[in-house]
């Protein structure tokens, strides 16, 4: 399949996002190896063609707020519009598992949070229910990497205390965890059932937020579609999530 007719697909599917501003953070930071262990640690999963931390740094901060040992950690995988969408995916959801379960053998007091958005999402429910499968339409499309999701009884799974997902590229209607007006909507490439079902043994800690605007979550639904609603969902919903994490954690 060329690359052109992958990036417009990517720019189709995970619609035009572009770099977003760094925001300065207060109380959160990004993480360095040999940093000290935090009582509660973010990982991030940034959106297509955002800069690290991308839009959730609104959010890390905002759970980070009022925290005394609190901080995040972005994981890593390259996105760029030049990036192939899956194996983007791919690398986010290899690096994403071996970032969590290095984190946490060094750090096995810290509770863990995981976050996603856009693609990041995608890779954020492919870490806890596995990766893999087609991600396109009939006629152009390409393949994740199959990886293993978190095993919730283990390391690092039993150290998650929270995992938010934002715009997902692999919605799927009508979870118990979905929130908002996209809650009964599908995207294009919903997760597929056996990932689905792993996924959903964290569905105690878990919240999807997707509006029923959104061309990318909600993109098997009728609309009408507005771009901006895939794009704003930090702007908006930042203190809800945090709060709700806080609560979650117990703090
Ligand atoms: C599949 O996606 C490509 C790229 O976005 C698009 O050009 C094409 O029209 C789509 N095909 C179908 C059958 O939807």
């Amino acid at each position: 399949m060329a690359t052109n007719k992958l990036t417009a697909l990517c720019l189709a599917m995970a619609t035009l996002l572009t770099p977003s501003t760094t925001l300065p953070l207060v109380s959160s930071k990004r993480q360095t190896i040999g940093a000290p262990c935090t009582d509660v640690h973010i990982f991030l999963a940034k959106g297509w063609n955002e800069e690290y931390p991308g839009r959730q740094g609104k959010l890390a901060g905002a759970i980070c707020s009022g925290l005394s040992s609190c901080d995040y950690e972005d994981i890593q995988f390259y996105n760029t519009p030049e990036a192939d969408y899956c194996a983007s995916v791919t690398e986010g959801n290899t690096n994403g598992v071996a970032q969590m379960t290095a984190y946490a053998d060094r750090c096995p007091d810290s509770r863990l949070v995981l976050s996603g958005y856009s693609q990041g999402a995608n890779v954020a429910g492919d870490i806890l229910g596995g990766g893999g499968g087609r991600f396109g339409n009939e006629t152009v499309y390409c393949t994740v990497g199959d990886t293993v999701g978190l095993d919730r009884s283990t390391s690092p799974g039993n150290k998650l205390g929270a995992a938010l997902i934002f715009g997902d590229n692999r919605h799927v209607a009508n979870q118990p965890y979905n929130i908002l007006s996209g809650a009964g909507i599908s995207a294009n490439n919903p997760r597929f059932p056996d990932s689905l079902t792993r996924m959903n043994e964290f569905s105690d800690i878990l919240r999807s937020y997707c509006v029923d605007s959104d061309p990318v979550c909600a993109a098997a639904g009728p609309g009408p579609f507005v771009v901006d609603n895939h794009l704003n969902y930090f702007d908006i919903y930042s203190d809800d999530a945090a709060a709700w994490v806080k609560e979650t954690l117990g703090l």
